[in-house]
């Protein structure tokens, strides 16, 4: 078997995190500049079935028989073994790296099992389908987050601007101008279980606040889908401020993201919002190219270690 290399990007969700969990509508895109990679070569001498892995991103560089069975590396693995049937496992070393920070909004667990699924199905010569690549990491996401929607494995799989609802068709959906988004880090890490249990709670205690928010956000998304398909840079602008705000009153941001939010619109982006589970993480502001490097600039200036630009291109 010769060494096999995969990857997978991570994602942005443009509007509507939070309300897709409870089944409303969601647009996300490939991040396809940041990359998670898996090598995976045969281990030719070791005992069989004995698979080491090394993963920095997650302190992991163990036999896989040491880590826990609900680590995500052992139950990605143990879904596509018992998908394909596989009651040996294959002697092998596994190399993970990854350019996504963990707990940060950019889809980095959802990621982290795609690319593994990718390696491993193709290592095994029994490369995965696309649908079939998507259900495993669905269930991968299950054993990291409490009710996962299932957006972040879709539009990784795909890498595909998409327009998701839990339950319905995926609708790939297409700009037909270039946007320009800058990403910034706020430096906080916060888990999506820890973020979506928060507002589970809150949902739970104080429906009558919190339902209003999420059918807002709803509404938010059907509007931003035709202004995204139409390229209304403005109306999309507006809507990214009014998904924040909505976000915002759900506790969902937190100071540092505040900080970059409001400098990201006072150097004259057409909107910025957190992006993600949020309560940390990072946060998106849409821009043209005469507002980018001002953007750029106020956000590196407001204290964001790590600020990034990534286009969306119209299919020709
Ligand atoms: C995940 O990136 C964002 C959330 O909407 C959770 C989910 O969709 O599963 C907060």
């Amino acid at each position: 078997m010769p060494a096999i290399t995969a990857t997978a990007c991570g994602k942005l969700i443009l509007f509507g995190e939070h309300a897709v969990v409870y089944d409303s509508p969601a647009i996300a895109i490939p991040l396809t500049g940041l990359k998670v990679r898996t090598t995976i070569e045969p281990a030719i001498g070791q005992p069989q079935g004995k698979i080491h892995i090394k993963a920095a991103a997650l302190g992991v560089d163990h036999d896989l028989v040491e880590l826990q069975e609900d680590h995500i590396l052992v139950h990605t693995l143990n879904l596509l073994f018992s998908f394909l049937g596989l009651h040996q496992t294959p002697t092998c070393r596994i190399i993970l790296t990854s350019d996504l920070p963990i707990a940060a909004g950019l889809g980095s667990s959802a990621a982290i099992a795609i690319s593994l699924l990718r390696a491993m199905s193709a290592f095994l010569g029994h490369p995965l389908k696309p649908q079939e690549l998507n259900t495993l990491a669905f269930h991968s996401e299950q054993g990291v987050h409490v009710r996962p929607s299932g957006i972040d494995n879709t539009v990784i799989t795909y890498e595909k601007p998409i327009y998701y609802q839990r339950g319905e068709v995926i609708e790939f959906i297409q700009p037909i101008r270039e946007f320009t988004f800058v990403v910034a880090d706020s430096g906080v890490r916060k888990s999506t279980r820890e973020s979506t249990g928060r507002l589970a709670q809150d949902l739970d205690a104080d429906p009558g606040m919190v339902q209003p928010h999420l059918d807002a956000i709803a509404e938010l998304v059907e509007q931003s889908k035709r202004s995204f398909q139409i390229g209304d840079i403005e109306a999309l602008g507006k809507a990214i401020d009014a998904n924040q705000e909505h976000l915002s009153a759900l506790r969902l941001s937190c100071p540092e993201l505040d900080v970059l939010i409001l400098a990201a619109r006072q150097a004259g982006a057409l909107g910025a919002k957190l992006t993600g589970g949020g309560m940390g993480g990072h946060m998106l502001a849409l821009v043209t190219s005469e507002t980018e490097a001002a953007v750029t600039q106020a956000l590196s200036a407001a204290g964001s270690l790590n600020v990034f630009t990534t286009r969306l291109y119209p299919v020709e």
